[in-house]
């Protein structure tokens, strides 16, 4: 059979937004999923394809060169799932690659990142000291020196880095709640406390999945921050300006569909059953 060339209404067609198409949002494992739950209570009539890098994660400890190389993967994965748009829910996944991903999809394919919430964590300390957590990598990455270089230091605020390479299989795992977790926690952010800081920015995706934990060890002392409503607010904003919004009232059963390169596909389901809210429907694959 002869090969028909597609006409100019077709390419047109093509190349036009597709608003009913759905967000792919991406994080080394179950951690963005903090994010997904923000963006699926803002936009409820969105659609989202979650891609967990379960195979791989954690991301903190690997180098950059390997971050950029699975999160180049995981995100071309997305777009050939038709995404029409992508936020990468990793702050280590997102310091080493954005730069790289808007370049190659370019101007069509919006590419929403992630960075600890440090700014408004320096805009609102009284005493001029934040606490930070978040992977390894995170920290080697360009994008939180800007804000320390560009907020932090006017301002007079000093950053605490604080890292653990444990609290991430952790939450994997769903042992936020567990006596080694709340151990790590106390080991990790006495210090922390000890110099002054009045807030905490949880600058993992993970981590605001400890925030109960860290609320009943250091509730009164520690103001704690993510990025998660933010990073919800701005992809509303980012869909609006490409026409991209759904405004159609969203019927499906699943609203995310959440995709796991990992084998343990049982066990990821059930640690996400204590993650999630009740309201928010979802549903786990393996890739
Ligand atoms: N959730 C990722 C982040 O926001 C990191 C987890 C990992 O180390 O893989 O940084």
């Amino acid at each position: 059979m002869a090969l028909t060339q597609p006409t100019m209404t077709e390419t047109l067609a093509a190349s036009l937004p597709n608003p009913n198409a759905p967000i792919g949002i991406f994080d080394s494992g179950i951690g963005g999923l903090s994010v997904a739950q923000e963006i699926a209570q803002y936009l409820p009539n969105e659609r989202i394809i979650y891609f967990a890098d379960t195979a791989h994660v954690p991301y903190g400890p690997r180098t950059g060169d390997e971050i950029r190389k699975l999160t180049a993967q995981a995100i071309e994965w997305l777009y050939q799932q038709g995404c029409k748009a992508v936020v990468v829910a990793c702050n280590t996944a997102s310091a080493f690659s954005l730069d790289y991903l808007r370049d190659h999809y370019g101007e069509h394919f919006p590419i929403i990142g992630l960075v600890p919430a440090l700014k408004p964590a320096v805009l609102h300390s009284k005493s001029k000291v934040v606490a930070v957590l978040a992977t390894p990598a995170t920290f080697r990455g360009q994008l939180i020196q800007d804000v320390v270089t560009k907020f932090a230091v006017p301002l007079g605020v000093k950053m605490l880095p604080i890292t653990s390479l444990e609290l991430v299989p952790l939450v994997e795992a769903g042992r936020q709640f567990s006596d080694e977790c709340i151990q790590i926690l106390q080991n990790i952010l006495q210090p922390a406390v000890d110099q002054g800081a009045d807030y905490l920015v949880l600058g993992c995706t993970h981590y605001p999945f400890l925030k109960p934990a860290i609320e009943q060890l250091y509730g009164s002392q520690l103001k704690l921050i993510d990025s998660g409503l933010a990073v919800a607010r701005q992809t509303a904003q980012i869909l609006l300006k490409y026409n991209l919004l759904r405004n159609v009232k969203f019927t499906d059963s699943t609203q995310i569909q959440c995709y796991m390169s990992g084998e343990d596909t049982e066990r990821v389901r059930m640690v996400i059953q204590h993650l999630m809210p009740l309201h928010v429907r979802w549903n786990v694959i393996k890739t």
